[in-house]
């Protein structure tokens, strides 16, 4: 019997993206990947642990491809350099692939990134769909056509906007995730509730739990109203030239905190974490109802999230000023202005962000008292 799936769409300059959000479904009838990769040569682009865990799921396809290669890139962020895009170029093209060749990134948001920017160069571009396997990767990086990989020590510096022709998220995929990398992607999902979509919030803190436990049940219903916001804000701003900011919130600091501590001591989402209690403050200075600051912050506590590591003012205050999602013009703040609801703030006085960042790393939940 089939299952039921959600599904959603983005449109966008290059057409459109069906995104589809339900379990097992690269196996079924209904789902329109058979169609798109009949007769195709397809490169199925993943790694060593998507692949051990979950590559039984790509055999349904090979019936409706003409030709299936599975490539195999690192696992993590490992994946994102050029080299490793420069290998899977070489297989593409010694496997004979074609204008009209397929791509499909099984994995994570670090093979969805990679493979997306390599079917966007690929020959000037090829269609490619994204089975994302990590929370994080369906909530977010496989939504909304932004691919890259790492240069220079720089993460994301490299990359084009270039849109999958189909999202399929199998929250089935999420069930052997370690319990870090789900903390670490509802960090993201909370980031999009607060500012866009306050009923996500309610599910988020009824379910908290379970959703940390990796419980696929209770993470269907957040996967889709999460890539349902994405998408909507994608649409609106597709090149990030002002809405699609807001998904932001907690990035400023977030990334420098990740930058100042090289990279090692803090996931992502843990680091977007803090991103967003500080930003709670700022927020709350200026004029944020202080209970629904409150009110994310008991969230955020049910992270339990590790301890932050030791790092110096200056040097996040330095990471922070050379953060690539700034402009010449100075630091962008998103901050919450009431519960769905963000502002982009320029304006805010370097000295006041200073002195409440020297606080706020001796005591990041001070607040709470
Ligand atoms: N393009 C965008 O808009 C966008 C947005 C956010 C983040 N990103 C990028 O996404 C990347 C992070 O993605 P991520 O958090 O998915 O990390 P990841 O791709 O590194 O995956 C994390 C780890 O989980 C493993 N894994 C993947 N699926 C699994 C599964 N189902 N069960 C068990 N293990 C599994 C992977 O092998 C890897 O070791 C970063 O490079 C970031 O820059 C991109």
């Amino acid at each position: 019997m089939a299952n039921h799936f959600e599904r959603l769409s983005l449109r966008h300059s290059e057409g459109s993206t069906t995104i589809l959000v339900g379990r097992d479904l690269l196996g079924q009838a209904q789902v329109p990947l058979t169609p798109w990769l009949e007769g195709r040569t397809v490169f199925a682009v993943t790694c060593p642990t998507v692949r051990r865990l979950h590559g039984s799921a790509l055999e349904p396809l090979t019936a409706a491809a003409a030709r299936l290669e599975v490539l195999e890139v690192p696992d993590g962020e490992e994946a994102k350099h050029l080299e490793v895009a420069g290998r899977l170029w070489t297989s593409m093209i010694e496997a004979g692939g074609k204008r009209d060749s397929r791509l499909i990134a099984f994995g994570g948001g670090t093979v969805g990134d990679l493979g997306g920017f390599v079917a966007g160069c690929f020959l000037r571009g090829i269609e490619y769909a994204q089975v994302p396997t990590t929370l994080l990767a369906q909530v977010d990086a496989a939504i909304g056509g932004k691919t890259a990989i790492d240069w220079g020590g720089t993460k994301n510096s490299v990359g084009l906007f270039h849109h999958p022709a189909m999202v399929i998220s199998d929250v089935a995929f999420l069930e052997t995730l370690p319990r870090d990398e789900l903390r670490s992607a509802l960090a993201e999902v909370v980031k999009t509730a607060v500012l866009l979509d306050p009923l996500l919030l309610e599910s988020v803190e009824s379910k908290l739990e379970d959703l940390l436990g990796g419980d696929s049940k209770a993470l269907e219903p957040v996967v889709v109203a999460t890539a349902r916001a994405k998408a909507r804000v994608v649409e609106r701003d597709p090149l990030e030239g002002g809405d699609r900011k807001l998904l932001n919130f907690g990035h400023t600091l977030g990334h420098a905190l990740e930058s100042a501590l090289s990279y090692r001591q803090l996931r992502h989402g843990d680091a977007v974490s803090y991103g967003m209690l500080f930003a709670l403050r700022l927020a709350v200075n200026r004029g944020l109802e202080p209970a629904v600051a409150r009110r994310c912050r008991q969230i955020l506590r049910r992270f339990d999230l590790p301890s932050l590591p030791e790092v110096d003012r200056d040097r996040v205050l330095g990471a922070m000023a050379r953060d690539k999602k700034n402009f010449e013009g100075g630091l962008t703040w998103i901050l919450p202005v009431a519960l769905g609801e963000g502002a982009l703030v320029d304006d805010l006085n370097p000295g006041e962000v200073a002195s409440e960042l020297e606080s706020f790393l001796a005591d990041p939940w001070a607040s709470d008292e």
